[in-house]
C-alpha cells in the first residue's frame, strides 16, 4: 500500500531544492519582522531552534543577536546558501539538512524554537512536528512562531495553496493548550520579504512559552 504524502509536494526536497538553486534569496536576507520583534523573550546568548530555516535569513539574523543557533531545513540547497550568509556575516550556525521527521531534535535544552512559514506540513504532519517544537523546548522556553490564516487563499503572495495548512487562532490554540500563550495576534500586513512573501497578506503570529 502506498503512504499517503505528508507534505505539500511529492518530492519536498527536490522541489525546494530547485526553488532555492540561484543565488537570490527568495525570502529575503532580512529577519522575518514577526520574529524580530518578538526575539527579545529569549535570555541573551540562550540556545533557539529555526525549523526549516530555509535560506537562513532568520538563523543568521539571531546569531549576530548573540544566540547559539541551530537551525535545519530539508533543503541542501538553502542549507548552503545560509551557510554562505551566516559566513558572510562572520556569525556560526549549527546547520543541518534533515526533514523534520528525521531531524535529531533537541529534547527539552532550547530555549526559543522559531518557526516562520513552517506551513508545509499537513494536519497530521503537522501534530507531530508542533509536538517535536515543544518538546525541543525547556520549561521556561518560548516558541515564536508565524504564519499564513486562511483569508490568504484570496491574497495569493504566498504559503501554500492549501487551506488545510493554514492557521487559525483557534487552531493554534488548541494545537498549543498545553503552552502558555503569551501572544496570538491575527493580522493584514504588507510584506516585502523577497520575492515570495511580497503585498498584502493575511498573518498570524504566535508566542507561547512552555511551563
Ligand atoms: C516558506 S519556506 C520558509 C523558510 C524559512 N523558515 C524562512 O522563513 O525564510 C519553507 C521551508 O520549509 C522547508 N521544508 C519543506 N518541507 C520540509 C520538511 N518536511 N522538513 C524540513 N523542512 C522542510 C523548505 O525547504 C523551505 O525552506
Amino acid at each position: 500500500m502506498t503512504q499517503p504524502p505528508t507534505t505539500t509536494f511529492a518530492d519536498a526536497a527536490a522541489t525546494w531544492n530547485s526553488r532555492f538553486e540561484g543565488d537570490e534569496y527568495l525570502f529575503g536576507t532580512e529577519p522575518n519582522v514577526w520574529l524580530k520583534e518578538h526575539s527579545g523573550v529569549w535570555p541573551q546568548g540562550g540556545r533557539v531552534l529555526c525549523v526549516a530555516d530555509g535560506e537562513g535569513r532568520n538563523s543568521v539574523w539571531l546569531a549576530r543577536q548573540g544566540f547559539a543557533v541551530d537551525a535545519f531545513d530539508i533543503a541542501e540547497a538553502g542549507v548552503a546558501k545560509a551557510r554562505r550568509l551566516a559566513q558572510q556575516h562572520g556569525v556560526a550556525v549549527n546547520y543541518g539538512v534533515a526533514d523534520c521527521e528525521g531531524y535529531a531534535w533537541p529534547q527539552g535544552t532550547c530555549d526559543g524554537v522559531a518557526a516562520i512559514f513552517v506551513q508545509f506540513a499537513d494536519p497530521a504532519e503537522r501534530q507531530r512536528l508542533f509536538a517535536r517544537m515543544v518538546a525541543s523546548l525547556k520549561p521556561g522556553g518560548t516558541l515564536v512562531l508565524q504564519g499564513y490564516t486562511p483569508k490568504q487563499l484570496e491574497y495569493g503572495t504566498g504559503g501554500p495553496p492549501h487551506a488545510s495548512h493554514l492557521y487559525t487562532p483557534q487552531m493554534l490554540r488548541e494545537a498549543f493548550a498545553g503552552l502558555q500563550i503569551v501572544e496570538l495576534h491575527e493580522y493584514d500586513a504588507e510584506m516585502a520579504e523577497g520575492k515570495r512573501h511580497r503585498g498584502r497578506s493575511a498573518l498570524i503570529g504566535l508566542v507561547a512559552r512552555r511551563h
